[in-house]
């Protein structure tokens, strides 16, 4: 029996644990153990997800969220060194860039335990994001890093990561927008509306910045469509600090579930987001998209022109906004494979436990 302990917390890792948790249902001899960190614990930024998903109830709940980074990440590290001591699974599986992530990867490398991380090899090469630390050094401890991107194992090799460990298997958000977008057709939106932009805002480089937030704001203004703003707790939480009151054109909604945001982006005209994992969703599902960061880990979406990058510019979303009003076609990108990275995560998993 391959025993695999699985560690997610943040919502884009509900996702991206439902594509290979059904692959590896597809083996009697696996066997997957969901540790839920709790980073994220509101029921429309959780819950719903496993509910939706069909992702196997988590076996332990560690409770820890909220605080600085270093109390979630230690706390969520004492409590997997406890569960880990007390039973070692054959494997960690990580996800992503996340407190969590790192917080797993950590303790893993430390128990020697093999440590297998999906999404290795993304870089923004801005030190000050907490994801690009978090990559960084879970990259660097991991035993089998699955690149989404042939880009992802060159920037591996750039740090002398480029050995029988590193793979290229697509990316699992391509397999589950392939998997749920005809189903995602039959869900409601939480509220009605048409001719409008999708747009998430939840980077801490942008929810931290008062003078970052008005430019955003100011650029959504000027937009010539509804937004359709599904709200981030750590946003809303800011707006309301702030004082901050949104320009009439902005609808804001609680933070929606995947199938929603599936559906609300086959609906909209184009995306305005600093998300990673919108950025590509986006591109899967055929709409352009202007980001509000300075640099991205999706690299090969802005030299292909799908994505443009225009920082906390009102005027630079202004401009993008008109240039995507007029593209309607987007070209085809082999980057991200073919819609089978699960079974191929799957695949590396197992011959790696042999
Ligand atoms: C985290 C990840 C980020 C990922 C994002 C997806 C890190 C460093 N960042 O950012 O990579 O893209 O998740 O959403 O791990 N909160 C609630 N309810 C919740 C969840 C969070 O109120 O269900 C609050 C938290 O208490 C905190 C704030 O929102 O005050 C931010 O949450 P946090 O987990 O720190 O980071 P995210 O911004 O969600």
């Amino acid at each position: 029996m391959i025993r695999i302990s699985t560690v997610i917390g943040a919502r884009p890792q509900f996702i991206k644990a439902a594509v290979v948790s059904r692959a590896i249902k597809c083996f009697s001899d696996m066997h997957e153990e969901i540790i839920h960190t709790g980073q994220h614990y509101d029921e429309n930024m959780s819950d719903v997800f496993f509910d939706e998903l069909d992702i196997p109830k988590p076996t332990h709940n560690l409770k820890v969220n909220g605080g600085g980074h270093g109390r979630m990440t230690g706390q969520m590290m004492e409590k997997l060194e406890e569960l880990w001591l007390e039973t070692p699974p054959d494997m960690v599986l990580v996800y992503g860039d996340t407190n969590s992530t790192l917080a797993a990867a950590l303790v893993a490398a430390k128990l020697h335990i093999p440590l297998v991380h999906v999404e290795a090899g993304l870089r923004s090469f801005n030190k000050k994001m907490p994801e690009e630390i978090n990559r960084l050094l879970t990259d660097h401890v991991g035993e089998l890093l699955l690149c989404p991107t042939p880009r992802a194992v060159e920037l591996l090799s750039h740090e002398g990561i480029a050995d029988k460990r590193v793979h290229h298997v697509g990316d699992v958000m391509f397999d589950a927008v392939q998997f749920y977008k005809e189903k995602a057709m039959d869900v409601e939106l939480p509220c009605s509306i048409d001719d409008y932009v999708l747009c998430t805002l939840h980077r801490a480089e942008n929810t931290s910045s008062k003078e970052r937030l008005i430019e955003i704001i100011n650029g959504l203004k000027s937009i010539n469509h509804k937004v359709l703003l599904p709200l981030h707790p750590r946003t809303k939480a800011t707006f309301a600090e702030l004082e901050i009151t949104l320009p009439e054109n902005i609808q804001v909604v609680p933070p929606m579930s995947y199938l929603q945001m599936i559906k609300a982006l086959s609906g909209c005209e184009f995306v305005v987001t600093d998300s990673g994992g919108l950025q590509k969703e986006a591109y899967f599902m055929g709409k352009m998209c202007i980001t509000t960061r300075d640099e991205t880990e999706w690299q090969e979406l802005v030299d292909s022109g799908v994505n443009k990058l225009v920082g906390a510019s009102a005027e630079k979303i202004k401009v993008a906004v008109e240039e995507v009003s007029s593209i309607s076609t987007l070209p085809t990108l082999d980057s991200y494979g073919s819609g089978k990275a699960g079974e191929e995560i799957v695949r590396l998993i197992r011959n790696h436990a042999q």
